[in-house]
C-alpha cells in the first residue's frame, strides 16, 4: 500500500504524526506493509514558490493508492487560493466524486443536542464532490460598476448523479444498519426544478436495483431540522456538493466538533486514488503546542484503511478511539483534553 502524505500547514503536521503513529502500530499488529511518501504542498510552499500544486504533481499522486492530508490553510495566504488550488483541484483532477462523512458521536463526547447519545447520532453523509456550484462555471458582467452581474452556475450531469447515487445505495447495503437500511436523498426539488429534478429522476431509476434499501427524500432545509431534532432517523444521506458542504458542518457539530470529524474524498473506480482528511482547519493559533485534538486525524486514517480493504485494522482503530474518548479524554477541545496531542495518539495505540 503506497500512501502519499501531505501534512500541510499549522497543526496539520502534528495531527498527521499521530495518525501515522497509529498506522505503524496497527500495521504491526495486523502484519501488513505500507510505504509513506511525504509531499510539502500547502501554504508555506505556496508563499515560497507561488505554486499550489507543481507541474506533474497530479500524475505523480495518481500513482499512489491513497493520499493522507493533514490540514491546509495559512494566515498569510489569501482565502480561496489554497482551497481552490489544492483541495478542490485534487478532488476534481483525481475525480474523487464521493465525499464520505460519517457523523458518529463517540462515547464520552459531548454533543450540543440535549438528550441524544451515541446510539442516536450515527449516520453517514455521501456528498457529491465534483459537480454543482463547485464547478467554477460563471463570470462577471460590468464588474465593479453599479450594473454588475455575476453568475455561478450549478452543473448536474446524468452520469454524475448516477454514480454518486449508486455509490450511496451500495454503501447503504454494505453498512447494513440493524435498525433498517435507509437511504435519504437530500435536495431541493420544490425550487431547483431542473437540476434537482434530474437528481430525483436518477434516484428513482437507480433505486429499482436496490429493493432491500428503504428510500426516502428530504428537502435540505427540513433535513437541517431533523438532524437537530431526530438525528436517529438517518442511516445514509446522499446529497449535492453545496448542500453536502453545509449539512456536514452541522453534522460535525452534533458529533462533538471539528476535533473528531473525519472525511474521505473517494474515487471508488479501479485504480482510483482517494484522499482522507480531518475536517478541522490548520488552527494556526495552536501550532506547535501539542494541544490540538488528533482524534479526527486518526479517524481519517481508519477511513483510509477501510477503503484500502484493511477492514479489521480500521475497526480496531475505531474501537480504540471509542475507548479513549469514552474512558480517558476529558474534552475534545484543544488544550482541554486532559492529555497532549501525542499522549492521545499514544492512548489510541495502547488500546488497539
Ligand atoms: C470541506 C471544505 C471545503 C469545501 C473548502 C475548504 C473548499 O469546507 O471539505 O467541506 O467547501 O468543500
Ligand atoms: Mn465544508
Amino acid at each position: 500500500m503506497k500512501i502519499a502524505v501531505i501534512p500541510g500547514d499549522g497543526t496539520g503536521p502534528e495531527v498527521t504524526n499521530e495518525a501515522i503513529k497509529v498506522l505503524a502500530a496497527v500495521a504491526e499488529k495486523d502484519s501488513f506493509d505500507y510505504e509513506l511518501t511525504p509531499f510539502d504542498f500547502g501554504g508555506e510552499r505556496y508563499l515560497k514558490t507561488g505554486e499550489t500544486l507543481p507541474e506533474g504533481a497530479i500524475e505523480e499522486l495518481q500513482q499512489f493508492d491513497s493520499i493522507y492530508l493533514g490540514a491546509i490553510g495559512h494566515p498569510d495566504v489569501q482565502p480561496g487560493i489554497l482551497e481552490k488550488g489544492l483541495l478542490l483541484n485534487l478532488r476534481f483532477q483525481l475525480d474523487q466524486y464521493v465525499n464520505l462523512r460519517p457523523i458518529t458521536l463517540y462515547p464520552g463526547v459531548e454533543t450540543p443536542l440535549a438528550g441524544k447519545g451515541p446510539e442516536d447520532i450515527d449516520f453517514v453523509v455521501v456528498r457529491e464532490n465534483t459537480e454543482d456550484m463547485y464547478c467554477g462555471v460563471g463570470g462577471f458582467l460590468k464588474k465593479g460598476t453599479a450594473d454588475e452581474v455575476a453568475t455561478q452556475t450549478a452543473i448536474y450531469t446524468r452520469k454524475g448523479c448516477e454514480r454518486i447515487i449508486r455509490y450511496a445505495f451500495e454503501y447503504t447495503q454494505k453498512r447494513n444498519n440493524p435498525k433498517g437500511k435507509r437511504l435519504t436523498l437530500v435536495a431541493k426539488t420544490n425550487v431547483l426544478t431542473y437540476g434537482h429534478d434530474l437528481i430525483w429522476r436518477t434516484f428513482q431509476d437507480v433505486a429499482k436495483d436496490y429493493p432491500d434499501v428503504e428510500q426516502d427524500y428530504n428537502h435540505v432545509d427540513a433535513c437541517c431540522m431533523w438532524m437537530v431534532k431526530n438525528p436517529e432517523f438517518y442511516d445514509v444521506i446522499v446529497t449535492t456538493n453545496m448542500f453536502g458542504d453545509i449539512i456536514t458542518d452541522l453534522g460535525a457539530m452534533i458529533q462533538g466538533g471539528m476535533g473528531v470529524a473525519a472525511g474521505g474524498n473517494i474515487n471508488p473506480d479501479p485504480g482510483g486514488t482517494s484522499m482522507f482528511e480531518c475536517m478541522g482547519g490548520s488552527a494556526p493559533k495552536y501550532t506547535g503546542q501539542n494541544v490540538i485534538n488528533p482524534i479526527a486525524a486518526i479517524a481519517a486514517m481508519a477511513m483510509l484503511l477501510e477503503e484500502s480493504g484493511h477492514t479489521e485494522s480500521a475497526t480496531r482503530i475505531t474501537e480504540a478511539i471509542k475507548t479513549v474518548t469514552g474512558t480517558k479524554m476529558e474534552s475534545q477541545a484543544a488544550g482541554r483534553m486532559g492529555y497532549s496531542t501525542s499522549e492521545v495518539g499514544d492512548l489510541v495505540c495502547q488500546n488497539l
